[in-house]
């Protein structure tokens, strides 16, 4: 948690924060999580995605779109690939903290604090921009609701109308060397929609919109207690900052703060769980976060890095299979991964990630779990931060356009490209029963 040097500045900005209209409202958490029940039963999948940590500055219409748009193409190649609806989540309005191995940093002999995301201080190395300053929770609160509303409008407008799939087109879709099969899917799409609309002589309500959800990892309780409200009609307490907040990996200790909080209020959650888990402490967390075993509750997004996905991971399906629990399982191929480059920059390599994936569908599939979701941090932007893809990018290459302001994203490309994949996984390993 950030030292505010002004402890009473910091508890005026939360008592503000708690009175202002929440973010979500608690029947979009409720819908969600009915959904996320679906994929725990093996009948939907959840795609997650969007920037490691997002940033105030990017808080504009472009932007915003381009992450809107490879989200929508990406979950369009997996329902066509999978048969099955595919529920769309963005790390979006609301990623603006971000855990911290190390509290200091230090440049050039001079020590500061570490930037911790928007939400807490700024990027800078100044001692003025690094000092937590409360207000910028106010700042990523507005940032949020100016995100949501704009996703909000794109989205009920028909932005996301499978009719219209030519809005979803970014300028370079044409230069990727995935464009032809994105097309041929499109086509397919279309086809199939104008068919069943012959059949039944109008229009396929059902298919007309498809919804998007937001999250973001929980993880400035101050933040997100203030957005944690008792509703109407409703027992318990909604977090309404974001329909689905996840618990990050450094901080799920069973006696943490986190796990306390999260445990407290109602809406479908996430754990990040990384190779330093044992079976028996996963099976604490589940009996803590999630004592009713209730469908869509919870999600275990396992993130162990490719070398060790293969051994790591079979343990903890088995726990959890012996215990009889209902969990979305989700591959977060990113965060076991990221490496430095011999210059000293954050980097992934795609291969690695791809490689992640495919083990997790096959050590799903020959345990007999489902494999239901894949959290990767990507942007709609043709950025240059993760190495190789179908354009082989280079380490050299990376100095290009290296613009994230944490962990290394996929770029446009590397993101359809990864859909792709995830659909030929999904086609061989995820049959429909
Ligand atoms: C993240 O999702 O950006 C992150 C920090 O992940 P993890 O908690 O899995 O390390
Ligand atoms: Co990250």
């Amino acid at each position: 948690m950030p030292e505010y040097p002004d402890i009473e500045a910091r508890d005026r900005v939360v008592a503000a924060l708690t009175k202002l209209p929440p973010l979500v409202t608690s029947w979009e958490v409720e819908e969600l999580k009915s959904q996320l029940a679906d994929a725990a039963r093996g009948k939907r999948f959840l795609l997650q995605g969007g920037d490691c940590s997002e940033s105030f500055d990017d808080c504009e219409s472009k932007v915003i779109t381009n992450k809107l748009k490879i989200l929508l193409q990406m979950s369009l190649v997996l329902v066509s690939a999978s048969k099955r609806q595919v529920i769309r989540v963005g790390r979006i309005g609301g990623q603006y903290a971000k855990p911290r191995s190390a509290d200091m940093e230090t440049i050039d002999g001079v020590t500061l604090p570490v930037y911790r995301g928007d939400l807490i201080n700024r990027l800078p190395f100044t001692k003025e921009d690094r000092i937590p300053n409360p207000e910028l929770m106010l700042r990523g609160y507005e940032r949020s609701a100016l995100t949501l509303n704009f996703i909000r409008s794109l989205v009920d407008g028909g932005f996301a109308d499978l009719h219209h799939q030519e809005y979803w087109d970014l300028d370079f879709v044409a230069h990727s060397p995935e464009a032809a099969e994105y097309r041929r899917i499109v086509e397919t799409i279309s086809d199939s929609l104008k068919f069943l609309e012959t059949v039944l002589g109008g229009p396929v309500d059902d298919f007309e919109r498809v919804d998007f959800h937001t999250s973001h990892e929980g993880l400035h309780l101050f933040y997100e207690q203030a957005h944690t409200r008792h509703v109407p009609h409703r027992t318990g307490w909604y977090n309404l900052s974001t329909h689905f907040p996840w618990i990050g990996e450094r901080t799920r200790a069973l006696d943490g703060a986190h796990v306390e909080f999260f445990r407290g209020i109602a809406n479908p959650i996430a754990v990040k769980i990384g190779p330093s888990i044992s079976p028996d402490e996963l099976l604490d967390l589940i009996k803590i976060l999630d004592p009713n075993n209730e469908p869509g509750r919870l999600t275990l997004i396992h993130r162990f890095g490719a070398d060790r996905i293969g051994t790591a991971l079979p343990p903890l399906i088995d726990v959890v299979r012996d215990a009889d629990r209902l969990v979305v399982w989700c591959c977060d191929p990113m965060h076991g991964n990221t490496e430095q480059t011999s210059s000293g920059m954050k980097t992934r390599s795609f291969e690695r990630i791809l490689q992640e994936l495919e083990l997790a569908f096959q050590v799903h599939n020959e345990l007999g779990s489902y494999l239901g979701g894949a959290h990767l941090e990507l942007t709609g932007d043709q950025v240059t931060e993760c190495t190789g893809g179908a354009r082989g990018l280079t380490e050299e290459d990376l100095r290009q356009n290296y613009r994230t302001q944490v962990d290394p994203r996929l770029n446009y490309e590397q993101a359809l490209e990864t859909a792709m994949l995830i659909a030929r996984l999904m086609i061989r390993y995820n049959k429909r029963k």
